[in-house]
C-alpha cells in the first residue's frame, strides 16, 4: 500500500508546514494548524482533466513576445450590465472568475439569474449545497421565461463533475461553492486548504484548455476574507466580492483583482422579491427623499469605481451619559473618522471629546473614497451645531491633518453628477481649480481651502 503522506496546514493562510506549529509563521495567527492528509497524484491518476492536446503531451517553448499574435478578446456579454461593467466589459473565455461573500447576501441568486437570462448559451450550474428542487424553487422565482438550455447538475466529486461536462460541454459553468467539492486526488474534507486548492487547480485547468468561463462561488470566514487559503485569489483571474447589508435591500458587487479590467470597479443591485435588479441610477435611490431639512444630514460626491454617486452621510452629536464617549461608523472607517474629529477638535476649537458621535452612510453601502471627508465633517458640525445644511448642496474634497482641504481626483465628473442631480452649490478645494473650465457647469462652485472657511460660508 503506499504510504499515506500528511500535512499540516494553516487554515488562515494556507502555509505548509511539515509538523504541527502553534503559531504560523506566515500570518501570526495562533492554533490554526490542522493535519490534511494528501496524496501527491502520482503520473497513473493525474489524468484530472485531460492535459494532452491530440494524444501527445503539450510542451511549451519560449517564444518571442512580438511574434505572439495578439488576439482581439472576444468578450461575452452576460446580460447583467452591471455584472459586465465589474468584470470590465463582459466575461472572457477561460476565465476564472471566483466570487466571495457572507451568507444570505445573494452570491447563488446572482449566478442563477446569470445561468437563466444568458441567451442562447448552454450553461451548468452546479450545485454542492442546494437539491435540484430548490434551485428549481429560486428559478421560478427569479423568472418566469428561464432559457432553455440552463442545467443545473448537484455533484461535489470533481471527477463526477467533469465526466458531465465533458459529455455536456457548457459554455459556461458555474460552481456553488468551492468549499463544497472534493477531488479523489486528495483524502482531506470538503473545504480544506488542500481540497479547495486542488479543485480550484483542476478547474482552473479545465478552463484554460477548453476556453469556457468558470465562475466560483467561495464562502467568506468571518473577518470578510475569502475561506481557504489566500492562494485561491492569487490561482483565478478575477476576484468579486458580494456584499452590502442584510438588512437593507441594496447590494454592491465590487472587484478585488481583476487580470481583465480595471480592480476597484462597482456594479449596485437591489434585492427584490423575485432576484436582483441592476440600479444603474444609484444616486437617485441613494439620496433620500427627504421634504424638511434636517440637522446632521449631507451629500457627498463620491466616485466608486469608474461611476460618480452622491451618497447622504449621515452624524449624530450627543453630549456623552458616560465617561468614555462613544465612537461607531457605519460604512465608514472609525479610524478616519476619530482622525476627522480629532482634526475638529485641535484645528477648529470644537469641544468634541465628551460627544458621542455616529456616523450612518446611507442605503448601507461602504465608502472607501476620502472625497467623502469634508462631507462627513460638515454633517458632525450640522449635528453638533443643530443648524441644518441645504439638502440643494453637496460636498466633494479630502480633509488633511492640519485642516487643509485637499483636491481630489476626477473632480468635473462629480461636479457634472451633482448638476445632473439638480444640486445648487457644491464644496470643492481651491486646489481642485486647475485645469478645469469653471464657466462650462452650471452648479456654483464654491471653493474652500481651509476647514474654517468651510463653516464661515456653511453657518455664516
Ligand atoms: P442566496 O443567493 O441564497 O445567498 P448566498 O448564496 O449568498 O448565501 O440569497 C438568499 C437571500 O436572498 C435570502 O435571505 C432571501 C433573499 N432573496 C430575496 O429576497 N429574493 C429572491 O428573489 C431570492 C431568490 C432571494
Ligand atoms: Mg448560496
Amino acid at each position: 500500500m503506499a504510504k499515506i503522506k500528511s500535512a499540516y496546514f494553516c487554515q488562515s493562510c494556507g502555509y505548509e508546514s511539515a509538523k504541527w506549529l502553534g503559531k504560523c509563521p506566515s500570518c501570526n495567527q495562533w492554533n490554526t494548524f490542522v493535519e490534511e492528509v494528501i496524496e501527491k497524484p502520482s503520473a497513473a491518476n493525474a489524468a484530472v482533466w485531460k492535459t494532452t492536446v491530440g494524444g501527445t503531451q503539450r510542451v511549451n517553448k519560449p517564444s518571442k513576445l512580438e511574434e505572439i499574435q495578439s488576439v482581439t478578446e472576444d468578450r461575452l456579454l452576460t446580460g447583467d450590465a452591471e455584472l459586465d461593467r465589474v468584470l470590465g466589459g463582459g466575461l472572457v473565455p477561460g476565465s476564472v472568475t471566483l466570487i466571495g461573500g457572507e451568507p444570505g447576501i445573494g452570491k447563488s441568486t446572482l449566478m442563477l439569474q446569470l445561468a437563466l437570462n444568458i441567451k442562447q448559451k448552454r450553461v451548468l450550474y452546479v450545485s454542492g449545497e442546494e437539491s435540484e428542487q430548490q434551485i428549481k424553487m429560486r428559478a421560478e422565482r427569479i423568472t418566469k421565461t428561464p432559457q432553455a438550455n440552463c442545467f443545473i447538475l448537484t455533484e461535489t466529486s470533481t471527477q463526477n463533475i467533469f465526466k458531465q461536462l465533458e459529455q455536456l460541454e457548457p459554455e459556461i459553468l458555474i460552481v456553488d461553492s468551492i468549499q463544497t467539492l472534493h477531488s479523489a486526488h486528495i483524502e482531506s474534507t470538503p473545504g480544506s486548504v488542500s481540497q479547495v486548492r486542488e479543485c480550484t487547480a483542476e478547474l482552473l485547468r479545465f478552463a484554460k484548455e477548453t476556453a469556457t468561463p468558470v465562475f466560483l462561488i467561495g464562502h467568506i470566514t468571518k473577518d470578510g476574507a475569502i475561506a481557504g487559503p489566500k492562494i485561491l485569489e492569487h490561482m483565478v483571474d478575477t476576484v468579486l466580492q458580494f456584499e452590502g447589508d442584510r438588512h437593507h435591500i441594496y447590494r454592491i458587487l465590487r472587484s478585488i483583482k481583476n487580470r481583465f479590467g480595471a480592480a476597484a470597479e462597482l456594479g449596485i443591485y437591489a434585492m427584490h422579491g423575485n432576484g436582483l435588479r441592476e440600479v444603474s441610477n444609484p444616486s437617485e435611490v441613494l439620496l433620500s427623499q427627504r421634504d424638511e431639512e434636517l440637522s446632521g444630514i449631507t451629500i457627498g460626491a463620491t466616485i466608486e469605481g469608474a461611476r460618480p454617486m452622491l451618497i447622504e452621510t449621515q452624524a449624530l452629536v450627543s453630549i456623552s451619559a458616560y465617561g468614555t464617549p462613544q465612537r461607531s461608523a457605519t460604512g465608514f472607517d472609525t479610524k478616519r473618522m476619530n482622525m476627522l474629529l480629532a482634526v475638529l477638535e485641535k484645528r477648529c476649537g470644537f469641544r468634541l471629546s465628551a460627544k458621542d458621535v455616529f456616523l450612518n452612510i446611507a442605503g448601507g453601502i461602504k465608502v472607501e473614497d476620502p472625497a467623502i471627508d469634508l462631507s462627513i465633517i460638515a454633517a458632525i458640525i450640522s449635528s453638533h451645531e443643530d443648524i441644518s445644511v441645504s439638502s440643494k448642496i453637496c460636498f466633494a474634497a479630502e480633509v488633511g491633518l492640519s485642516g487643509e482641504i485637499r483636491a481630489v481626483n476626477r473632480i468635473e465628473q462629480r461636479i457634472l453628477e451633482a448638476e445632473k442631480l439638480g444640486f445648487e452649490k457644491i464644496f470643492i478645494s481651491s486646489y481642485n481649480l486647475k485645469g478645469i473650465n469653471k464657466d462650462k457647469f452650471k452648479i456654483e462652485l464654491i471653493t474652500v481651502a481651509k476647514i474654517e472657511e468651510v463653516f464661515s460660508a456653511l453657518f455664516g
